[in-house]
């Protein structure tokens, strides 16, 4: 692992244009569980049934218990070393944004400043009707909205619904200007940011603690725990 972190390394050295972009494998460190990884959401869940709009409009119930399960889980969390340490290097410029499909808002925390949430995040309450934007505890007290009645949700991407344009179109054009894109803890079952390595005509790396099929596109792949790869990494960019 020690030799394919000095790679990397020389390849951000070398690079005028590093896009990062970051899956739940990337929080997984922060106490957040991934979806898909061993000890993932989805092993007892499935998906299709709860994070979609046809439950939010079918069955609220179900919805609101499974959101505010989440967002209780979520008091008190913090960014780690690793998310730190990727401010840390876009403060330096030695990389341009991140992309994430992350939801809970840690890049941001950690103090990164190009940050393209294109799941959402998860702490953005909003009026599903008008669009007004309400507190957590409001939805957590499944309150509806006090300008229109309409029902209450986070402001994520659910399946069947699109991505925010904005971040879509801000993290798409940075990545096909990248000349390096290192991917973090994602599995790229997810459609269409599943889509976005192959945008880049620059290299790309993926840091994962698992090496899964589907995964052998990527230049250079380092598979370990983003946090202990982020830290080496760090200290070889000194
Ligand atoms: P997944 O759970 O599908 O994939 C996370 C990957 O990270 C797995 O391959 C894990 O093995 C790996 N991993 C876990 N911990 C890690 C660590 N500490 N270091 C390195 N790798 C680690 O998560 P995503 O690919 O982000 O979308 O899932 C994509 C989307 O699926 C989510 O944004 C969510 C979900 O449905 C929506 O809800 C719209």
């Amino acid at each position: 692992m020690k030799s394919k972190i000095m790679e990397l390394a020389r390849l951000i050295k070398n690079a005028d244009h590093v896009v990062v972009l970051t899956g739940a494998g990337m929080d997984t460190e922060s106490n957040i569980p991934d979806f898909r990884g061993k000890e993932g959401w989805w092993k007892n869940i499935d998906p299709r049934t709860v994070a979609n709009i046809e439950t939010f409009h079918e069955n609220y119930s179900l919805f609101h218990e499974f959101y505010s399960m989440r967002l209780k889980m979520l008091e008190g969390i913090k960014p780690h070393t690793g998310h730190l340490l990727l401010a840390e290097l876009e403060s330096k410029g030695m990389i341009k944004s991140i992309a994430t499909q992350n939801v809970a808002g840690l890049h941001v925390m950690a103090g990164s400043r190009k940050v393209y949430e294109l799941h959402g995040n998860i702490r953005s309450i909003r009026c599903n009707r008008c669009s007004r934007e309400v507190d957590v505890k409001d939805f957590l007290n499944k309150e509806k909205c006090k300008s229109c009645g309409g029902p209450l949700r986070p402001g994520v991407v659910l399946f069947g619904e699109m991505l925010p344009t904005e971040a879509w179109d801000s993290a798409l054009s940075d990545i096909e200007r990248s000349d390096l894109l290192i991917v973090i803890g994602t599995s790229l079952e997810v459609y269409p940011v599943n889509q976005l390595p192959m945008m880049t005509k620059g290299k790309t790396v993926l840091i994962n603690n698992e090496d899964r099929g589907g995964t052998g596109m990527f230049d250079l792949k380092i598979i370990g725990n983003a946090r202990e790869v982020l830290e080496e990494l760090y200290e070889n960019l000194r």
